[in-house]
């Protein structure tokens, strides 16, 4: 059994839209490879709209066109048969970033969590009820609470309730897209440690995504650092917090609120309206000396587990 569950390579996924009669083509994810451990935490990190979402969307499927590909457990995730989609359905689940959206608001909560055991496993009315309880009560809610609707309960509850809804299957893996970000910030706390502790008692894998460094530093054990669909950073959470090596990185980790210093002054909305040639972040590139604006950077490795994707380190 090979030690890695997931290995991407070369992934690529264009969105086609088009705006006034001209057709749009965006790059959403850019060449992107990565594995992730059996066990680990794979935090991706990166600006609003750097294909985040268009990522976890396309490893469990439900993107139809990619290029490069997606392997889960040795498997290429977009030539399983109809019986191995169902089960790489049940081990891979995901926690979206919005708890108001993501649990149907019609369903009381025992139906929600009883559904994916319903349609996935043959078991007794009794059996299905122990399964609902035991998790209902392992992300710190209680029994009673299983008859009310998504809408009696807060933004922190519903997330619970949408982890125990991701655990009842037992999954393997677990893509978290901005669990937290939608929350405020005691309930951030809270939710994280769940995640964390949930994460150790199921022995989950995870790939979790977040704008959020402070929580990733928190939970990961391996960070893929992305920018207009590409990795121009990975590393574990030591390399990229104490020896980063891209400006983009750099540019994300100075911009930390600490209660020692001020958030470095930098727009992080600035993302360039028209894509360089070479380097996608030639344009918020601070080095003078950079050869970006022609040339494509290749991807540099500065330690077994560290790349970095950057002409400075050609
Ligand atoms: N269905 C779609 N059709 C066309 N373009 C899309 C579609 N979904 C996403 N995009 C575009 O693809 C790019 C990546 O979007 P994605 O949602 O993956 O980003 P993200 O990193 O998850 O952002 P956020 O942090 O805001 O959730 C963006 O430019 C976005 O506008
Ligand atoms: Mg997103």
């Amino acid at each position: 059994m090979s030690d890695k569950l997931l290995e991407i390579k070369n992934l690529g996924v264009e969105y086609i839209s088009s705006h006034l009669g001209n057709k749009i083509v965006t790059h959403a994810v850019d060449n992107v490879s990565l594995d992730i451990k059996r066990g680990e935490i794979y935090a991706i990190a990166g600006e609003s709209g750097c294909g985040k979402s268009t990522l976890s969307k396309a490893i469990i499927r439900l993107i139809d066109n990619i290029s490069g590909e997606i392997k889960y457990d040795g498997k290429d995730v977009y030539q399983l048969n109809k019986s191995e989609l169902k089960t790489f359905r049940e081990k891979v689940q995901m926690i979206f970033q919005n708890p108001y959206a993501s649990l149907n608001p019609k369903m009381r909560i025992k139906d929600i969590l009883a559904e994916p055991l319903i349609i996935n496993r043959n078991l007794s009315k009794s059996e299905v009820f122990r399964i609902v309880k035991q998790k209902i009560e392992q992300v710190g809610l209680n029994e009673s609470q299983l008859d009310l609707y998504p809408h009696e309960f807060s933004g922190g509850q519903r997330q619970r309730i949408a982890i125990a809804r991701a655990l009842v299957l037992n999954p393997e893996f677990v893509i978290a897209d901005e669990p937290v970000s939608a929350l405020d910030a005691s309930i951030q706390a809270q939710i994280i440690n769940l995640i964390k502790d949930m994460k150790q008692e199921y022995d989950i894998t995870m790939l979790f995504i977040s704008h959020d460094l402070n929580v990733i530093r928190y939970l990961a054990d391996r960070i893929g650092i992305m920018y207009l669909g590409e990795l121009v950073e990975t590393g574990t959470r030591d390399e990229i917090f104490n020896n980063p090596h891209h400006p983009y990185t750099k540019l994300l980790l100075n911009s930390i609120p600490n209660i020692h210093k001020q958030p470095d002054k930098v727009d992080l909305t600035e993302i360039p309206s028209e894509l360089p040639k070479g380097c996608k972040f030639y344009s918020r590139c601070h080095n003078v000396d950079c050869l970006g604006k022609m040339d494509k950077p290749v991807y540099k490795n500065l330690s077994p587990t560290h790349k970095v994707l950057c002409c400075e380190s050609n």
